[in-house]
């Protein structure tokens, strides 16, 4: 009889965004990869914008990711795209061209599953004539890559999978069937054009040929590395307050961005899974439509949300929009560390709130003339949110590239240590700037 228990001999960590994205997940995985073997994403598409800043002055390298996970800036890395993830071909292609214009080696150490969804050009112009026909109250404010009508595609048992692109006759009859249905919605319900199907085979098959070689069984292959001792480590993408069912749904993405789904969207055992990981910035920003408590004025020179915005350079990595930005909110994080089962929380970004007077730490809300300390489910709850803030004293020293918690002015770490109080979660580490290097290691997730 086959033996499928693995001894797991490393120790895997989960990195989940705990806010609404872009909270420093790319640079905290690159980070982790000193100490990892393997990286793989579970979830999300190219809608995620994950930055790496590698190396100082004229060595520095900026890697933009959105498909391919963020070890592959280091060498020997392999990198795993699980089933959850859904794949625009033609996107994932063009980012290994560019990664690899750059000198870096990755065809060779990326593998993709089988069963991750294609995202098609149907998919993109619904999810673009949906938004455009939205009034402006009602947009997501979604990142227009077709992501959320991939999904659907999924979920109603129509869509087609990276592993029919092999079986050309039969990829061409299911894409019929699946164009026609989007164009028919394109043309009859949202005023939009349709969209060429002999255009859309072509470039299918195309892309065929050139992902086939990277294409593997990723259970598999994580399996395999698990039993010859490889640590892994899970890529979330978006983050928990996205999520499509936990978060401030409808204004959320279309896949379940939380913890948990590592081991759905991976295709491997939740025994596998034993550090959650959570990623917070210093405050909180949002991009894309949908209630957000704590959110200040970004406009207004010299108030603190402009200056979140700007030393924060909170612009949108996919589609360049302005982040929006506020007051950290503790309310918020407790919903996304009982939903993720956080073992430790990063703290990023905490260099962006140097010189702010006062700081303000939103603990809980106002609801219908009640007082809660847990962000509600859903966004009709969430708006109708009054936050109620504790103040706390901020610092005027730099805290830019500091590397130790002893070298951290006196009220940033009382900052800190708030935090971790009112979310009920250990920093385990804080990040000062982009760079690898700008990190404080409190308690390090391998050790
Ligand atoms: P992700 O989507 O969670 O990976 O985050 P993004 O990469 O979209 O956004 C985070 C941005 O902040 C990136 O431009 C990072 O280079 C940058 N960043 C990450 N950590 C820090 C930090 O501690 N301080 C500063 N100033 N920038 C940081
Ligand atoms: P990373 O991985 C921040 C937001 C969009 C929109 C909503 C739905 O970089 O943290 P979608 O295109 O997914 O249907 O858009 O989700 N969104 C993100 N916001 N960071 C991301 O990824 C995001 N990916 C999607 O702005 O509000
Ligand atoms: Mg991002």
């Amino acid at each position: 009889m086959a033996n499928n228990t693995v001894k797991n001999t490393g120790k895997n960590v989960v990195i989940i965004g705990t806010q609404w994205g872009d909270e420093g997940k790319g640079k905290i995985v690159d980070w982790l990869t000193d100490d990892a073997q393997g990286v793989v994403r579970f979830q999300g598409g190219h809608n995620a914008g994950h930055t790496l800043v590698v190396g100082q002055g004229d060595d520095q390298h900026v890697y933009k990711l959105n498909l391919v996970p963020s070890g592959i800036v280091r060498e020997g890395i392999n990198c795993y795209i699980g089933n959850g993830v859904v794949l625009d071909a033609g996107h994932l292609l063009k980012e290994i061209a560019t990664l690899e214009n750059d000198g870096l080696e990755v065809k060779s150490r990326l593998k993709i599953s089988p069963g991750c969804p294609l995202i098609l050009d149907c998919h993109v112009a619904v999810d673009l004539a949906r938004e455009a026909k939205r009034s402006n109250e009602k947009k997501i404010g979604t990142t227009g890559k077709g992501i959320g009508p991939a999904y659907e595609d999924k979920v109603a048992r129509r869509a087609l999978r990276v592993y029919d692109l092999f079986y050309p006759e039969r990829f061409a009859g299911k894409l019929k069937e699946v164009m026609d249905y989007h164009n028919f919605v394109l043309t009859n319900y949202l005023d939009a054009e349709p969209v060429d199907y002999d255009a859309q085979l072509a470039k299918s098959m195309q892309h065929a040929e050139a992902l086939k070689p990277m294409v593997a069984d990723i259970s598999a292959e994580l399996y395999g590395a698990t039993a010859r001792g490889d640590r892994l480590l899970f890529e979330g993408a978006q983050g928990t307050l996205l999520d499509i069912d936990h978060g401030t749904y409808p204004y959320v993405t279309s896949s379940n961005c939380i913890a948990g789904q590592a081991s759905a969207g991976a295709g491997v055992g939740a025994n596998m899974l034993h550090y959650v990981l959570g990623i917070t910035k210093a405050y909180t920003t949002r991009v894309g439509g949908g209630p957000f408590p704590s959110e200040l004025d970004i406009e207004t020179e010299g108030a603190p949300g402009t200056q979140m915005s700007v030393v924060g350079q909170e612009f949108g990595t996919v589609t360049k929009r302005k982040r929006r930005c506020g007051w950290f909110d503790a309310a918020a994080l407790r919903r996304s560390a009982m939903i993720n089962g956080l073992t430790g929380l990063c703290i990023t970004k905490l260099d962006v709130m140097d010189g702010i007077k006062e700081i303000n730490i939103c603990v809980g809300y106002k609801l219908d003339g009640k007082t809660i300390d847990l962000l509600p489910v859903g966004a009709d709850d969430v708006e109708g949110c009054e936050s109620i803030y504790e103040t706390v004293p901020g610092w005027t020293e730099t805290t830019f590239g500091v590397k130790t918690w002893d070298g951290l002015p006196k009220n940033a770490q009382h900052y800190l240590k708030r935090l971790e109080e009112v979310c009920g979660v250990p920093i385990v580490i804080v990040s000062t700037g982009p760079e690898r290097d700008e990190t404080i290691v409190i308690e390090h997730p391998f050790s």
